[in-house]
């Protein structure tokens, strides 16, 4: 595995999907993605606990997921539709699947997973040679919001209070790497449970210059997943981009 955050995974995927299930995108993003298409096959990078993939091959297209995360597949596995949904355990910056793809995505800040900047163009370059000539490739990231952080970097929040847990977020910035170090940190009467997470943020413009590096170019860029558009005050970006010509 690269330089990514895969492993955390396998310790946050007992909560995952209790942590994502109230999201309440993931309709819209299945939407869309069905609408990009096309009537070929859909590669899922990162595809987690299927979140997006199950629903998403639930339409009737025929979708591949690659996780590097194995506890994330087990969860998969347990979820309807999920015992048999193919799944490849391994890198996606570099794992070799021998075919093309009319659709390949990467959703949810996942491309952010992969730590450096190297590995990031990696990704793209395996995605661009998984597409099919007239293929399209959507990423979704948040647009990186360095207010978050206080002047030395840091920042102690509060997730939520609950009857019988808090949870705590304690993030490092490390404006040098581009990277956001965080630790969630449950308290309850059985303990305390600890979930790191880290992600390397890139701007829009980074990301799109990434992209021109493994021979694909813009095609559309939207502030969410039901076609609003990108402005200044957008929070994330969801972008499609082709094979260049
Ligand atoms: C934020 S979660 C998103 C999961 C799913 N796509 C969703 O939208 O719910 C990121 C996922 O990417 C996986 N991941 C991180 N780095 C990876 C890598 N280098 N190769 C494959 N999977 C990776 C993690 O294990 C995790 O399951």
């Amino acid at each position: 595995m690269t330089g990514s955050n895969a492993a955390a995974y396998n310790a946050v995927a007992e909560v995952y999907d209790e942590w994502t299930g109230p999201l309440p995108d993931t309709p819209a993003t299945v939407e869309f993605l069905a609408g990009r298409a096309g009537k070929g096959a859909v590669l899922e990078l990162g595809v987690g606990t299927g979140r997006v993939a199950l629903p998403l091959a639930a339409t009737g297209l025929e979708v591949i997921g690659i996780e590097g995360a194995d506890k994330m597949i087990d969860k998969l596995r347990q979820r309807p539709g999920g015992d048999t949904f193919p799944v490849i355990l391994g890198d996606m910056a570099d794992v070799a699947v021998d075919r093309t793809f009319s659709l390949v995505y990467i959703v949810f800040n996942t491309f952010l997973c992969l730590l450096d900047q190297r590995d990031q163009v990696r990704c793209l370059r395996n995605a661009a040679e998984h597409l099919e000539p007239d293929g399209t490739l959507v990423t979704e990231m948040h647009v990186p919001d360095l207010t978050r952080t206080d002047a030395d970097g840091q920042r102690l929040a509060t997730g939520s209070v609950e009857r019988d847990r808090v949870f705590l977020e304690a993030t490092m910035h490390d404006p040098v790497r581009q990277r956001i170090r965080t630790q969630v940190v449950v308290v309850s009467e059985r303990g305390i449970r600890l979930y790191p997470n880290q992600v390397r943020y890139v701007w829009p413009a980074e990301l799109d210059l990434m992209a021109q590096l493994a021979g694909l170019e813009p095609v559309d860029r939207y502030g969410g997943w039901t076609g609003e558009p990108f402005t200044a005050k957008s929070t994330r970006h969801v972008s499609v981009f082709r094979k260049a010509a």
